[in-house]
């Protein structure tokens, strides 16, 4: 399966602003979610076939905290996903999960499950 890309920015954001006041971005910036649970970046993907596809996260989290978020996957909770510290906000690095996608369009949903929101969020790829 060839890779894709699907920028945060063009996704859809609830509950946070697309910036790029950081540095190492894809794309023409990130999204900066609320700092609260609930808000999320939703990405309609379409892969070349259905089946399992690795799905990797680019984001940054300039705390010392670890973030979390739900992973949902065509409104179907898949797991819980961590993203470490990167150190910095223009530091970037990558949390990947599996999922079984179907053929067409998928939702690929991320809410944020911790009071600090989610991370900054760059580009999904699968
Ligand atoms: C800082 C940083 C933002 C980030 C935010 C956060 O304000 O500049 O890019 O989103 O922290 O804690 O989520």
């Amino acid at each position: 399966t060839p890779t894709q890309n699907y920028e945060a920015e063009d996704a859809t954001i609830v509950q946070g602003v697309v910036e790029s006041n950081h540095t190492g971005y894809t794309g023409t910036g990130f999204v900066n979610g609320d700092n609260l649970a609930g808000p999320y970046v939703e990405w309609t993907v379409t892969p070349s076939a259905a089946g399992p596809a690795t799905i990797t996260l680019r984001y940054a989290n300039g705390t010392a905290a670890t973030r979390t978020a739900d992973v949902r996957v065509n409104g179907a909770l898949v797991q819980t996903l961590s993203f470490p510290s990167t150190g910095n906000w223009d530091t970037w690095s990558t949390a990947t999960f599996t999922a079984s996608l179907a053929g067409g369009a998928n939702t690929i949903r991320i809410t944020a499950t911790g009071a600090d929101g989610n991370p900054n969020l760059d580009r999904l790829t699968i």
